[in-house]
Order: structure tokens, then C-alpha cells, then sequence
């Protein structure tokens, strides 16, 4: 099959122009100027944006977690991630404590298969070095294309470790190629705030915020800096949401450190305004870290636009309200943390970063697409828009008005972060690896025809293997 897309005006992290996309198989073979070559299908896309397929780094799919599973699956998720021009995304395999990496990868492989319609790959994310996971099994995880780590520094009990377990898995990966990350959160001192603030007889969704302070993701930012920089390891923060936490990411990348940042979505839009919300409406702004002061916002967009912090991802962990949230109805505590977000990146950056001035389009392809792609080993055969890549390509209309809400979204919480948000612009048509998997607002590619990608390790080159048609 092969697919020739006319005149869209090509946006990558450095280009910016009109060109034709021909993409044969599932890679794409030829770029320029009013190519004349036949192909299956031809598509106008004058007018219209064509922007690498996005790369969501952070994802929380069919996840057990604060006592449930995740609503999402790989079918709902990926269907979700496609709509808003999502074409891969590295999902976590959390490693039940006592059982081995493998055995924890496999059951993560068949959460997926028979279900997975974009490419994705896992992060592992430890929570024990004693029992079941050793230091050999992590070293020889990028074997298998396993490049990095996620180390919770936050949910005491649950997936939360020890500094020893953290710095020993630096170390792992300062020899073994991988790329440590951290939820930077200091889950000590969170605990005797919640135990504190439930023993005054606070038990309201805004106390999962004030329990949860910008000091104790600043203090977790910089300790990890300072760990992974001892160790030699290269270090990425997720989720990072405040000045507290920006500051020392920013400071140690001015000093050449291997250090980099995501935020996230929703820490732009999202306020304490939003979790103070009555009614129990709170509870569907409870994710980890927490909503923050409005001054935030801007010091987010500056520190995307400056380079301080390099990606943003969505840390979609959806749960429905009506019945998951209501689990913490008495108690912020018991609140699965977490939240969707997969389908609306790209609407809410484009929008107000693109078109509001805040970032530039390059820019924008940058933080959602080709930094991902780089840091977690994917690049070049995701997130740009290149002969060799893979062909996955969103043709985006920049002018059409969309309405964001619960009710159209193809995730299977019920209800929307940005609920009622008109923005102008959307992706109008998608393609993963050359097959369209997103037309006319269907679906049209199948459960299962998603890829597992085999990342390479930490700063180098995966390149497409599938041939040319
Ligand atoms: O609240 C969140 N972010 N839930 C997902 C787990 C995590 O910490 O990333
Ligand atoms: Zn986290
Ligand atoms: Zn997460």
C-alpha cells in the first residue's frame, strides 16, 4: 500500500514547509516539491498541517492502582491516544513487588496483545530490588529494549522506594544504557501530612493537595538530581508541576548535567480552584503530583519554552468519577490518583501554546513528538517526519473547531479534565506505520495491528527495519 499526501505544509522540530509525503509501507520513502509518482491513495492535505505522529512518554493503561485497575485498556487507551493524534506512547510496567522484571513484562505484553492499535513500548517502574527483581535482571532489561526505569519516591506502602533502591538502580543504569526516572515526591513526609490532616478532620479531594506541598516535590527533584549526578546517571523528571521543581532541573541542565523534565498536560490548565470543587467534583482533579497555585501555569510554559523542561506528556491514568473516585468519598486518601488525558494533548497545546503565542509550532512538535521520541529510544523512526521514518503522520486541520468533552472522548472515564474547552484545531486524519488508523472520525484500523517497539538504549539511534513496500 502506499499513500501520497499533497501539499501539507510539513512541521518537524526544525522544518516548516509545503511538500508532498509519500509513504510506502509502513515507512516513508520520498519528500518534495509536487512529487509526481503514482500511489494507492492519494490525500490533499492543502491547508492542513502534517505533523509527525505525537509520542506520549507517560501512560498509565490497564494499571492496577489505589486499589482498582485503571479504566482504560490498551483498546479504549489506544483508540483514545489515535483520535488525538497519538501514534506511539511508552507505557509502565510496574513490577508487582516479589515478582522478577520478566515475569512482570510478560504479564504487561499480554495486556496488550490482541488490543494495541498505536506502537508502544514499557518503561519499567521498580518497586523492589530484594525479592523477585535483581541488579542482573535490571542491567540486562535493554536487551529487550527495555531502556528505562521509573523509581516512585512518593506512595509510601504501595509502589514507593528507598533511597538505597533508587541510587543502586542509578547505578544500574549509569553501566547499562538505560534512563532512570523519577516521581519526585517526598512520600515520607506526605504521609504524616495526610495522617495529619485526616486526624483534624479533614477529609475533602483539596486536602490531597495541601498534603502534598510544592516543597516536597522541589526537596524529591533535587535529591534525585544530586543521586543520579553521583551515580553518572541520566536522569528525567515526570510529571513535574511547580517552581519548586523547575528551578533545580533548570539549574543542573545550565551546568551541563544529564538531567531533563516532562510536565504534563493538565498541570497548565488545572488549579487548586478545580479540586476545591464541591460536591465531591474535586476528586476528578486528584492526581499525584497535585493541582497547584495559578502562578504555576506561567512558570510551566516558560520553562517549556526555555528548554528547562523538555516534553509533555499526559500521564493519562483514568478513572471513572462516578464509581472509582467515590472509593475516597471520606477519606482524600483512598482517591485512586490519577486522571485521563491521551485524546486531548495535542488539542490543548496547539491551541493555547500554538495559537495563543506561548510556543512556536516547531516548538510544539518538539515537546509532544521528537524530544520524547529522542530521550526514550525511539527516534528516528518515531517522532519526525523523515525519509526512513515510520510513516506516522497526523494531518491536522489547524482551522476546525473542536469541542472538548467527556461525552465525545473515546476513553472510558466519564469525565474530561477540560471539560467544554472550544479549541480550533484537530487532527482530521491518522496514520501509524502507513496504514490509516483514524479517518472521517472512525477508527479504522484493527485491535492488534499495534507494535511493540523495541527502544534502543539511552542516546542512540533506533532506525525502521520494516522494508519498503
Ligand atoms: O496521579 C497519578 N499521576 N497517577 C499515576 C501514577 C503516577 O504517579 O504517575
Ligand atoms: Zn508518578
Ligand atoms: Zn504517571
Amino acid at each position: 500500500m502506499s499513500i501520497l499526501i499533497k501539499g501539507g505544509r510539513v512541521i518537524t522540530a526544525a522544518d516548516d514547509y509545503v511538500g508532498d509525503v509519500l509513504v510506502e509501507g509502513e515507512r516513508i520513502s520520498l519528500i518534495g516539491e509536487s512529487l509526481d509518482v503514482e500511489a494507492d491513495r492519494v490525500i490533499d492535505a492543502s491547508g492542513k498541517y502534517l505533523l509527525p505522529g505525537c509520542v506520549d512518554p507517560h501512560t498509565h493503561l490497564d494499571m492496577p492502582f489505589g486499589g482498582t485497575v485503571t479504566a482504560d485498556d490498551f483498546e479504549s487507551g489506544h483508540t483514545a491516544a489515535a483520535f488525538g493524534g497519538t501514534t506511539t506512547h511508552v507505557d509502565f510496567c510496574i513490577q508487582p513487588p516479589g515478582t522478577s522484571f520478566g515475569e512482570a513484562l510478560s504479564m504487561w505484553h499480554a495486556k496488550r496483545e490482541g488490543k494495541a492499535i498505536i506502537d508502544n513500548g514499557f518503561h519499567i517502574a521498580i518497586t523492589d530490588l530484594h525479592d523477585g527483581g535483581s541488579l542482573e535482571e535490571l542491567a540486562s532489561l535493554p536487551e529487550q529494549g527495555i531502556t528505562s526505569y521509573k523509581l516512585f519516591m512518593a506512595y509510601k506502602g504501595a509502589l514507593m522506594v528507598d533511597d538505597d533502591t533508587l541510587y543502586r538502580a542509578m547505578e544500574v543504569a549509569a553501566q547499562s544504557g538505560a534512563l532512570v526516572m523519577v516521581h519526585a515526591e517526598n512520600g515520607d513526609v506526605i504521609d504524616i501530612l495526610v495522617r495529619e490532616a485526616l486526624e483534624a478532620g479533614h477529609t475533602e479531594p483539596l486536602y490531597h493537595a495541601l498534603t502534598r506541598p510544592p516543597e516536597v516535590e522541589g526537596e524529591a527533584t533535587n535529591r534525585a538530581i544530586q543521586l543520579a549526578h553521583l551515580a553518572g546517571a541520566p536522569l528525567y523528571v515526570v510529571h513535574v508541576t511547580c517552581r519548586e521543581a523547575v528551578e533545580p532541573i533548570a539549574a543542573a541542565r545550565v551546568k551541563g548535567w544529564r538531567v531533563w523534565g516532562e510536565t504534563c498536560t493538565q498541570y497548565f490548565f488545572n488549579s487548586l480552584e478545580d479540586i476545591a470543587k464541591p460536591d465531591f467534583e474535586g476528586a476528578k482533579y486528584v492526581y499525584s503530583p497535585p493541582v497547584r497555585d495559578k502562578s504555576n501555569w506561567d512558570v510551566l510554559w516558560n520553562a517549556v519554552r526555555s528548554d528547562a523542561l523538555s516534553a509533555i506528556s499526559t500521564d493519562h491514568c483514568a478513572f471513572t468519577w462516578a464509581e472509582q473516585k467515590h472509593m475516597g468519598r471520606d477519606d482524600f486518601s483512598k482517591i485512586p490518583n490519577g486522571g485521563p488525558g491521551l485524546e486531548n494533548r495535542l488539542h490543548m497545546i496547539h491551541h493555547f501554546g500554538v495559537r495563543e503565542g506561548r510556543i512556536t509550532l516547531n516548538r510544539m512538535v518538539e515537546l509532544l513528538a521528537t524530544n520524547p521520541a529522542k530521550l526514550f529510544g525511539l527516534y528516528p523512526r518515531k517522532g519526525t517526519i523523515a525519509v526512513g521514518s515510520d510513516g506516522d503522520i497526523v494531518v491536522f486541520d489547524p482551522d476546525k473547531p473542536y469541542l472538548v468533552t467527556a461525552e465525545g472522548q473515546h476513553s472510558r472515564s466519564d469525565y474530561n479534565l477540560y471539560e467544554g474547552t472550544e479549541v480550533v484545531g484537530t487532527p482530521e486524519l491518522v496514520l501509524r506505520r502507513g496504514e490509516i488508523i483514524v479517518e472521517g472520525g472512525e477508527l479504522t484500523a484493527r485491535p492488534g495491528s499495534g507494535q511493540f517497539i523495541r527502544r534502543a538504549r539511552f542516546g542512540e539511534e533506533l532506525r525502521a527495519t520494516a522494508p519498503v513496500a
